[in-house]
């Protein structure tokens, strides 16, 4: 990038800010990160990455070793340095509430207004209840010294846990949500390479672009429940959802992505956006325009305790005593967040219901031994497997999925398995001797 490209700043270094610095860096940007986490600052200095994203850790020492990203503590060396913010912190979900906690966008834009001595573009890219720009873009006002000469834009984030450099580099679409031609003109020159590379921008105000993300996250969630929905229809008579979900897919108006079904939606996001959108939308006055989120929600958490009733009745009924390997815990596979997982959900609950659990997951297991300690762990699928009775797929890692049943065969206690994420070949396992059941498969 040329000499007079703008300098970057990012404020919030978890998953999405880390992944934003790096990426910009590696656009060839000067960057800036900065956390209130100093533990996160230290080991992003000495190159690491504090959670699982494939191939972020190379990117992000071939950052450092440029020179172009560096990290700080100091929210007063970020407002020096900076031509364009991006707050990038998260927003989870208040507990007791479905609201979203905005305290750490509130924080972050407080303490960077108050050293903002010059012409500066914030940006924000966290999922935000709409409204928050106008919120924020007053309150920098108020607050910032360089007061009416600092803007505020949103543009929301999109990317997958997971995909996140590619979906960073190479987005669906860019959404640009600003008060100002200046504002405009300053997101296109930073995402230059990007649109250059092809991406469509979409430039809106900045209400419309907060909006374009929740409303995307709550479709996509209720694309989800959908096909589990009807795996539940599939499950009252018999029919397969497996081949519905092929079948409706074919459709190009409806589309096979985001349409297998299983155990259902977790993570850090689609479901607590979808519960913000709700009390957001009840707070503006149009709950009912969104009420059916919470059918959305419901049905997504009857997939937990379904799979929890095949183990039982796979186990004959009663879970006391009956030894289950659960394999995964992650949210979903490549990652190893678990928040809201769902597979974790299903193994403590197991547990609860009187079953000796051991769970394997190949990345999450440091992660799941903290939140879950009651649990047991495992090293490895034929080490959680061996002596089981019932065998329970609650994560799709690849792994799983080139599982030997004739090779798994040989240590368990019984040969059942759940398959709870559509993940292996019924006919397969059969034929292997194995008893298996999976959710709205006959
Ligand atoms: C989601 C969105 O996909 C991103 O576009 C968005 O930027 C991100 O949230 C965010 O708001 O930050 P992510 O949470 O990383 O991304 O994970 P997804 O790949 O969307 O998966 C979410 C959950 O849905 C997982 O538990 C997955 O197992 C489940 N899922 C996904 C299904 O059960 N069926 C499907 O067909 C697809």
């Amino acid at each position: 990038v040329a000499a007079t490209a703008p300098k970057i700043t990012v404020i919030g270094t978890g998953y999405l800010g880390a992944t934003h610095a790096v990426c910009m860096a590696a656009l060839g940007y000067q960057v800036l990160g900065v956390d209130v986490d100093a533990d996160k600052i230290s080991r992003l200095t000495s190159g690491e990455v504090p959670f699982f994203e494939p191939g972020l850790p190379e990117l992000l020492i071939k950052a450092l070793d440029s020179g172009r990203l560096r990290f700080t503590t100091s929210f007063q060396e970020v407002a020096d340095f900076g031509d364009i913010h991006f707050v990038c912190v998260g927003t989870p979900q208040r507990a007791g509430s479905f609201a979203a906690d905005v305290s750490y966008v509130d924080a972050a834009v407080t303490e960077l207004a108050g050293h903002l001595r010059r012409r500066a573009l914030v940006v924000g890219k966290s999922t935000v209840p709409v409204g928050t720009a106008a919120r924020l873009a007053e309150l920098i006002r108020t607050v910032a010294p360089a007061g009416g000469s600092v803007e505020l834009a949103w543009n929301p984030e999109f990317l997958r846990e997971g995909f996140a450099i590619d979906d960073t580099m190479r987005p669906d679409r860019l959404v640009f949500g600003v008060s100002s031609p200046w504002a405009e003109q300053r997101l296109r020159e930073v995402f230059a390479p990007v649109i250059g590379q092809g991406s469509p921008v979409m430039v809106t105000d900045p209400q419309t672009a907060e909006l374009v993300k929740v409303a995307a996250n709550s479709f996509l969630a209720t694309k989800i429940s959908y096909i589990n929905a009807m795996a539940e229809v599939c499950e009252a008579i018999g029919a397969d959802v497996h081949d519905l979900a092929l079948a409706l897919g074919l459709d190009e108006r409806i589309g096979s992505r985001f349409l297998r079904p299983g155990l259902g939606f977790g993570g850090g996001c689609l479901p607590k956006d979808i519960r913000a959108f709700m009390h957001r939308a009840e707070e503006l006055g149009v709950g009912q325009a969104v009420a059916f989120l919470r059918e959305v929600d419901g049905i997504n958490q009857r997939r937990r305790a379904r799979t929890v009733d095949l183990v039982r009745e796979l186990a004959g009924g009663d879970l006391r005593g009956v030894r289950v390997a659960a394999l995964g815990a992650a949210f979903k596979p490549d990652s190893d967040d678990i928040r809201d997982a769902p597979a974790l959900d299903v193994a403590s609950s197991l547990h609860q219901l009187g079953a000796r659990v051991r769970v394997f997951d190949p990345v999450a297991l440091d992660n799941a031994r903290r939140a879950y300690p009651a649990l047991e762990y495992g090293q490895s699928t034929f080490d959680v497997a061996t002596g089981a009775d019932v065998v329970v797929l609650l994560t799709e890692w690849s792994q799983f999925r080139e599982i030997d049943p004739a090779a798994l065969r040989t240590v368990v206690a019984r040969r059942r398995i759940v398959d709870g994420r559509h993940a292996l070949d019924p006919a397969h396992w059969r034929a292997a001797g194995w008893e298996y059941r999976a959710l709205g498969r006959p």
